[in-house]
């Protein structure tokens, strides 16, 4: 506990993403497959309001275990890539991913605002649900722009609006409260008897601490027009932005509280299955409402930037 009030938000992302790394891509939903490679594909394509671009050099700072580079691997967009992070647990399992599909990737564990890479290298940087983690983003944005090539660009997807992030709490609410009434009553979920996961003192001090630590690592959520003017001030040419997910976000929160209430043996293949194609569902709604509303209620903000 006296250790992690000390940590400062870098030290806690360390820590919190080498110690989950193993779990992350089970606790996400993570896959690599052709759905989630058109999936992703589709994320940054919505970036950049067009074709993803071919035999490029591409970089994606804080890849994880993987998801966006690997997945556009898979989606056939690219066969090489460069990828850091600052978690080395991270990174040890996206080696892992990347060796089982047979995609070359160079991966350096740094941090997104000191990249280990030399001026003007890259064609493309890429980043997902990373950059609300990062305390100095002037000087992330600085760094990214420094690697870029002149005229390169930069798409980062996966970014929690404020409003967002607000029904994402109303979700969560609405789901825990309602599973615990379920459970009471005897509901049954995967043909068994609903049995919550205890989240008190009788939990490991480890997991206590993860706890607090996945607290702590999630610093920002961002007003789309502000997050455009700080890419602006370091400099980028073009600054603009999409967003995605307003249901299906408000369904997925759901069901992730569901699946993080629940014991593991009430999740079956079956609701698996059933959540996500209901969340693609309630997504295909949210594309055809997406021109009517104000851009800033979707979940997911992607920046784009070009230098
Ligand atoms: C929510 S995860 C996203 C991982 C991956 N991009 C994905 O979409 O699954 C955030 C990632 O950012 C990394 N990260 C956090 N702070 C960082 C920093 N200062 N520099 C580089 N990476 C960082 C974490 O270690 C973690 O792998």
């Amino acid at each position: 506990m006296h250790i992690i009030m000390a940590m400062d938000i870098k030290e806690a992302n360390l820590v919190f993403h080498d110690e989950t790394s193993r779990e992350y891509d089970k606790k996400w939903a993570i896959r690599f497959d052709a759905d989630m490679a058109e999936f992703v594909l589709s994320k940054f394509e919505l970036g950049l309001r067009g074709p993803f671009p071919r035999d490029v050099r591409i970089m994606e700072i804080g890849c994880g275990t993987g998801y966006a580079m690997l997945n556009l691997g898979l989606a056939g967009v690219l066969d090489e890539a460069w990828g850091c992070d600052i978690s080395q647990g991270m990174l040890d399992v996206c080696r892992d991913n990347a060796k089982d599909l047979g995609i070359k990737v160079h991966l350096q564990q740094a941090d997104a605002e000191h990249l280990p890479y030399e001026d003007e290298c890259f064609d493309l940087v890429i980043g997902h649900a990373v950059l609300h983690h990062l305390p100095d983003l002037d000087a992330s944005f600085r760094e990214i722009q420094r690697v870029l090539k002149a005229g390169g660009r930069c798409v980062v997807a996966g970014e929690p609006t404020v409003v967002g992030h607000r029904l994402a709490r109303v979700a969560k609410a609405i789901a825990s409260f309602a599973i615990k009434c379920y459970a009471r009553l005897g509901g049954r979920l995967g043909k068994k008897r609903i049995t919550l996961r205890r989240y008190d003192a009788s939990g490991s001090p480890e997991d206590h601490e993860l706890q607090e630590l996945e607290f702590m690592v999630d610093i920002h959520n961002f007003r789309p027009r502000q997050l455009c003017d700080m890419a602006r001030r370091a400099g980028f040419s073009m600054v603009r932005f999409e967003s995605e997910e307003l249901i299906s976000s408000f369904i997925g929160w759901m069901i992730r509280t569901v699946e993080g209430s629940v014991s593991e043996e009430n999740i079956s293949d079956r609701w698996r299955w059933g959540a996500y194609n209901t969340y693609k569902r309630v997504r295909r709604w949210d594309q055809k409402l997406y021109p009517y509303l104000p851009r800033g209620w979707f979940y997911n903000l992607i920046v784009y930037l070009e230098k």
